[in-house]
């Protein structure tokens, strides 16, 4: 079975790259010819922990290749893995017209039959929707399109992890063979027979993965729902630190205990500058919008995402009152990206943090370890620094707004003879305060004690 993959962006490269060292022959293409020929030649264009090693194992042993002449890539494949992007248009609703090119692109090039599977986030009902554009464009009546979901749970930093170890395969389909397709074409993860370069032939032996066999609509449903169940874990975890400033409670303590009850889970319940990416934001307005065009009311979602957008105001709120005023002020923003071990800044909670220090007349510096190119291109006038230190350096207050290993180790003795002032406003709760009250500073989180400066303590 030959594989096709449309679409080089986060999801479509670590797709077509982990197939292919499962052992399968996959050809990749794209609408941006300078990408693939960057991948041609070896150069990967995200930052995605050992995507670069196993893109260059499989392009070393033939099993990846990559074209822009999107009907080769279709001729040459039996099934085809839609992975393109479906931003947000300004209603919420998801914009499927690079689905929609695509299907039509397949109609007209395809000579043979195809499995067509989506794999970009969609709202439900797309797939349907999908085989009729194919059958609609299609150039002959012998040429028979099966569609089928194949929703990704894969999260971007472990995108590499998450596809060799999933949870749950999920497949939505319409007929035994499209699932049986499928189910081949996973068999080397499900069975656990692929070279896994996260663990170097050493994987933890958890629970093997579920495959799925659903309909194309609760396939559908099934991502759009897990993420904005997500979503909504971590707002409510959100709300939970608001309400522990207030009474004066440890947020860490209490997520900490209701996730040790296995109905609730531990995970995703980290409060702080709350949700970005390109996942999130945009999957729960779609949900909420395709609530809606079918007469069902989301409003806990909308409650999700206001309180997500409080975040940012909360954070300079916190800024606000231990700076007094930020005008002038030398300002260090520690991480760009919107998470850890990605460089992507997408809705970015640490970019809107940017531009509130900004709109304020702050002297701006920032630094990240591999997202300052990607934060140049929005915000070219910025100082940044690739050395940590020396964008603490002469600064007023240091800003963490990514969750970086390396912050969480910050040497804060050092930082603090560098920095004028020695204030720290953690929007991702990395430190301890009672650590940072020890090494002198003014230290302010959520959901946690505030450390205040000796004067302000003894008011
Ligand atoms: C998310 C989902 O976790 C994946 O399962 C899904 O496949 C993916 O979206 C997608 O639809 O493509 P991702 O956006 O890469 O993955 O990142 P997450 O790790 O889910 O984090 C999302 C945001 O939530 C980040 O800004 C993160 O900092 C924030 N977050 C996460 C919190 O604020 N608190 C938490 O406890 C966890």
């Amino acid at each position: 079975m030959r594989l096709a993959v449309v679409g080089c962006g986060y999801v479509g490269l670590v797709t077509g790259a982990c197939l292919a060292e499962a052992g399968h022959d996959v050809i990749c293409t794209d609408i941006d010819a300078a990408r693939i020929a960057q991948l041609q030649s070896g150069e990967i264009p995200i930052y995605e922990e050992y995507l670069g090693e196993i893109l260059a194992s499989t392009r070393a042993s033939g099993k990846i290749s990559y074209t822009a002449d999107a009907g080769e890539a279709f001729r040459a494949s039996d099934v085809i893995f839609i992975c393109v992007g479906t931003p947000p248009k300004g209603t919420g609703e998801a914009d499927l017209s690079a689905i929609d090119n695509v299907a039509r692109q397949i109609a007209q090039e395809a000579r043979s039959s195809k499995l067509v599977v989506e794999k970009s986030t969609v709202p439900a009902r797309t797939g349907l929707e999908l085989r009729r554009a194919l059958n609609a464009y299609s150039r002959s009546s012998n040429i028979e399109f099966r569609v089928a979901s194949n929703p990704e749970f894969l999260r971007e930093g472990t995108a590499v992890q998450d596809f060799f170890h999933p949870d749950r395969i999920v497949v939505g389909v319409e007929d035994d063979a499209s699932a049986a397709e499928l189910r081949e074409i996973y068999r080397p993860i499900i069975e656990r027979s692929f070279r896994c370069p996260a663990h170097n032939g050493a994987c933890p032996l958890d629970a093997k993965a579920e495959f799925l066999v659903t309909t194309i609509n609760s396939a559908e449903l099934i991502k759009h729902a897990s993420n904005s169940f997500l979503a909504l874990k971590i707002s409510y975890a959100n709300v939970i630190a608001d309400l522990c400033e207030q009474i004066g409670a440890n947020v860490e303590e209490v997520t900490h205990a209701m996730g040790l009850d296995s109905r609730i889970g531990g995970q995703f319940l980290r409060a702080g500058l709350g949700f970005g990416g390109f996942c999130f934001p945009k999957d729960l307005q779609a949900f909420v919008h395709l609530a809606g065009s079918v007469g069902v009311k989301f409003d806990i979602l909308r409650a999700a995402e206001q309180v997500n957008k409080q975040r940012i105001d909360r954070f300079v709120s916190k800024v606000h009152k231990a700076l007094w005023v930020v005008k002038g002020k030398r300002i260090a923003i520690l991480g760009l990206a919107f998470k850890a071990n990605t460089d992507d800044v997408r809705f970015s909670p640490a970019l809107e943090v940017v531009k509130a220090m900004i709109h304020e007349g702050a002297d701006v510096h920032a630094t990240d370890p591999v997202a300052i190119a990607r934060a140049k291109t929005i915000y070219p006038d910025l100082t940044y620094h690739q050395d940590l230190y020396e964008a603490l350096r002469g600064a007023e207050a240091a800003l963490v707004c990514t969750e970086w290993d390396e912050y969480r180790h910050l040497d804060w003795e050092r930082a603090g003879t560098l920095m004028s002032r020695q204030l720290v406003v953690d929007g991702r709760n990395l430190y301890s305060p009672s650590r940072m009250r020890d090494l002198g500073f003014e230290y302010y989180s959520f959901g946690r004690e505030a450390v205040q400066s000796s004067v302000e303590s003894a008011r």
